[in-house]
């Protein structure tokens, strides 16, 4: 059976979705299209493969009798108002991240989705289908280094624009590890630092770059993750966890080894859709496969709810420069795995 997409938010994202579940994924199908800008919808709906209808307001992709299943890629901010819709008219919905714009919006969907009874949520975190994030878990859970005892953590841009500012180096940037640390060390956040370092001569007045953030984990293990975004050389991932009895690396993207020129070199990859390319195409297989299956167990409405429990901290950590508490409450069982 082949599963009928509506898709909200034809930018960037939205549309590499629309190429990935028309040229590379099995089992499912754009049948609809918006996008606030409507060339936007147009382009999205002209790409090659695709036949979908373009609405001009995305509650009417979520209202289409035709429209199965809903993956949200607009901006932001109208991510809850459409997944609340989505959930409203019994539709599984994959929203890309942030879920909401604060703890208080995801939790508004978290209740909606445990009223309606059953998970219909699954929110974009693709790292943990990230292949090398996956080794690096198995190695963790296996106990070959031990209890993770600290985390070395990067995450580098090239070079953002001016419209990005301080406080998106955690809405935008570190909520990737806020989601993915948490289900690497099957553990939560109890506190956040955030200290600013010299910033670069490459960013601008309202953007302090780059951040160190420093989390104490409930079990107790410390992580500190830089966020770079104007680190100039590429786009770089960096994950090394000490454990009691060895240390484990998150691998290296695979690239070719060059001796040339009186050196030693390999290429460092410089765009994110290319870093993560194959844990897009898994992350929305299994959404497809899991809507057929009926049953959900990507990353959950909850998840989203806990990454942004802790953005919120980080936020007023920036402001106050001190240690503050992450505030998670019990996950409901409804959430359990
Ligand atoms: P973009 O700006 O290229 O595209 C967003 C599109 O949404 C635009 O075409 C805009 O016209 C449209 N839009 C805005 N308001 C709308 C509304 N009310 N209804 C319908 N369409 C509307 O941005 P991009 O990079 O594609 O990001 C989209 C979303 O995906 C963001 O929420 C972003 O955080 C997320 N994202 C996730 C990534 C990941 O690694 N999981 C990577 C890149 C983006």
């Amino acid at each position: 059976m082949t599963l009928k997409l509506g898709v909200i938010g034809a930018g960037a994202i939205g549309k590499e979705h629309i190429r990935r579940c028309t040229q590379v994924l099995q089992g499912a199908t754009v049948v609809a299209v918006s996008d606030i800008n409507p060339d936007s919808a147009w382009a999205a709906a002209a790409l090659p493969g695709v036949c979908a209808e373009v609405y001009a307001d995305g509650h009417d992709v979520i209202r289409s009798t035709d429209v199965e299943a809903v993956l949200i890629a607009s901006w932001d901010p109208t991510h809850e108002e459409y997944t609340l819709a989505a959930i409203a008219a019994g539709k599984p919905v994959f929203c890309e991240k942030p879920l909401a714009m604060s703890a208080e919006g995801c939790r508004r969907i978290v209740d909606a989705e445990i009223e309606a009874g059953r998970r219909l949520v699954q929110v974009g975190f693709m790292r943990p289908y990230d292949e090398g994030y996956r080794a690096l878990k198995k190695a963790i859970d296996d106990g070959a280094i031990g209890a993770p005892l600290l985390l070395r953590c990067a995450h580098r841009n090239p070079k953002v624009d001016e419209s990005y500012t301080t406080d998106m180096a955690i809405t935008n940037t570190l909520i990737h590890e806020l989601d993915v640390l948490r289900w690497l060390l099957n553990d939560d956040y109890r506190s956040v630092q955030v200290r600013f370092p010299r910033s670069t001569s490459h960013t601008h007045g309202r953007l302090k770059d780059p951040q160190i953030v420093s989390f104490e984990t409930r079990k107790g293990t410390l992580i500190d993750v830089e966020i770079f975004v104007n680190c100039q050389y590429g786009y770089d991932i960096q994950c090394e966890v000490v454990g009691e009895t060895g240390v484990a690396r998150l691998p290296e993207p695979s690239a070719v080894q060059m001796r040339r020129d009186a050196s030693l070199s390999t290429a460092i990859l410089t765009d994110w859709k290319d870093r993560f390319i194959t844990a897009y195409d898994a992350e929305l297989q299994a959404f497809i496969n899991d809507v057929a299956a009926g049953r959900l167990r990507g990353p959950s409405a909850w998840d989203g709810y806990a990454a942004s429990v802790a953005a919120d901290a980080c936020l007023k950590a920036q402001k106050n420069g001190g240690s503050v508490a992450i505030a998670l409450p019990e996950r409901p069982s409804f959430y359990a795995c």
